[in-house]
C-alpha cells in the first residue's frame, strides 16, 4: 500500500510539477460527483469489512455460551507479570501452566489483582480481557493434546512482553494424576542441601515466604507471588519465560531484574527497597535444591 501510494505520489508531483511559463491551473474546487464518489465507495468497503468482523466476534463470545454446564471451572487470575491458576474443587493453586483434560469444556473466570491484562490463547480462542474487580468468563476447549502457547495481550507495564503461560492439554487420566498430586502439600525435604534451601526459604533473613505459598507450611503463606508448593513439576517459570531448569533458576536467583524486567523478587517486595536479593553462591544453590525438591 505504501509504495503504490507513494510511487503515485511522487509520479504526480514530477509530471505536473509547475513550469516555467505556465499559468494558474484551471481551478475544480466542489466537484459533486467525484466527491459522492469518494464518500461512498469507502463507506461501501468499510460496510462488506465490518459485517464478517462483527458476526465473528459475536460467535467468538457466545456461541454456544459454554456448550455443557458443569464442565471443569478454572480461574484465571492475572498479576504483573504472571499468570495464577486456580483449581477451586480440588483445592489447587498453580502458575504460568494451566492443565486442562482434552476435548473437555473448561469454563475459566477470568480476573485481575493490579491492572488490565488480557488472556489469550491463539490456537484455542479469542482474547478476552482480565479487569481488575470485574470478573468476565470464557471457554475454552483442546480437542488435541499438547501444549498451548499463550501470552497476555493487552499492554500491562514494563514486562508485558514476558507475561506468557502454557496450556497442557492431556487425556483425562493423566490430568486427573496430576490434579491429584497438585491437591497434595509439600513435604519437607530430608536432604541436607534442600533442608538448608528450605530453612533459608523460611527465615527473615531471605523472606521468600512473605511472597510465596507452600501448601503444608505454616508460615510460608505468601500472596504476593506464585504459589511454589509444586515449582518442580512445572516445566517453565518466570512468567513462563524460562525452562525450569538448574542453570536458569541461578540465573533467576542471581538478578530476576535482568530476566523479567520490574518484577517483584525483592528482599521485601512490599516496600521494594532493593530489586537486588542480594543471595550468596551457596544461598542460591541451597534454595535450587528445594525448590527442585518440591515435585
Ligand atoms: Cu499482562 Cu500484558
Amino acid at each position: 500500500m505504501f509504495v503504490v501510494v507513494m510511487a503515485a505520489l511522487l509520479y504526480a508531483v514530477i509530471r505536473y510539477r509547475r513550469r516555467l511559463g505556465d499559468d494558474i491551473p484551471e481551478q475544480i474546487h466542489g466537484n459533486t460527483r467525484l466527491e459522492i464518489a469518494w464518500s461512498i465507495a469507502p463507506a461501501l468497503i468499510l460496510i462488506a469489512v465490518a459485517i464478517p468482523t462483527v458476526i465473528t466476534i459475536f460467535d467468538n463470545a457466545n456461541s454456544p455460551l459454554p456448550p455443557e454446564k458443569g464442565g471443569l471451572e478454572v480461574e484465571v487470575i492475572a498479576h504483573q507479570w504472571w499468570f495464577e491458576f486456580r483449581y477451586p474443587e480440588a483445592n489447587v493453586v498453580t502458575a504460568n501452566e494451566l492443565h486442562i483434560p482434552v476435548g473437555e469444556v473448561v469454563n475459566l473466570k477470568l480476573d485481575s489483582v493490579d491492572v488490565i491484562h488480557s488472556f489469550w490463547i491463539p490456537k484455542l480462542a479469542g482474547k478476552v480481557d482480565m479487569i481488575p474487580n470485574s470478573q468476565n468468563t470464557m471457554w475454552i476447549q483442546a480437542d488435541q493434546p499438547g501444549d498451548y502457547y499463550g501470552q497476555c495481550a493487552e499492554f500491562c507495564g514494563e514486562s508485558h512482553a514476558n507475561m506468557k503461560f502454557r496450556v497442557v492439554a492431556e487425556p483425562l487420566e493423566d490430568f486427573d494424576n496430576w490434579l491429584q498430586a497438585q491437591s497434595v502439600d509439600a513435604v519437607e525435604p530430608v536432604e541436607p542441601l534442600a533442608k538448608q534451601g528450605h530453612d533459608l526459604f523460611i527465615s527473615r533473613e531471605a523472606s521468600c515466604f512473605a511472597c510465596h505459598t507452600i501448601s503444608g507450611s505454616r508460615r510460608a503463606q505468601g500472596q504476593v507471588g506464585p504459589n511454589l508448593t509444586h515449582f518442580a513439576s512445572r516445566q517453565h517459570f518466570a512468567g513462563s519465560i524460562l525452562e525450569n531448569t538448574q542453570d536458569n533458576l541461578r540465573k533467576w536467583l542471581q538478578d530476576p531484574q535482568s530476566v523479567k524486567p520490574g518484577n517483584l523478587m525483592a528482599r521485601d517486595a512490599t516496600i521494594y527497597t532493593d530489586p537486588n536479593l542480594t543471595l550468596t553462591e551457596p544461598e542460591i544453590s541451597a534454595l535450587i535444591a528445594y525448590l527442585q525438591s518440591l515435585k
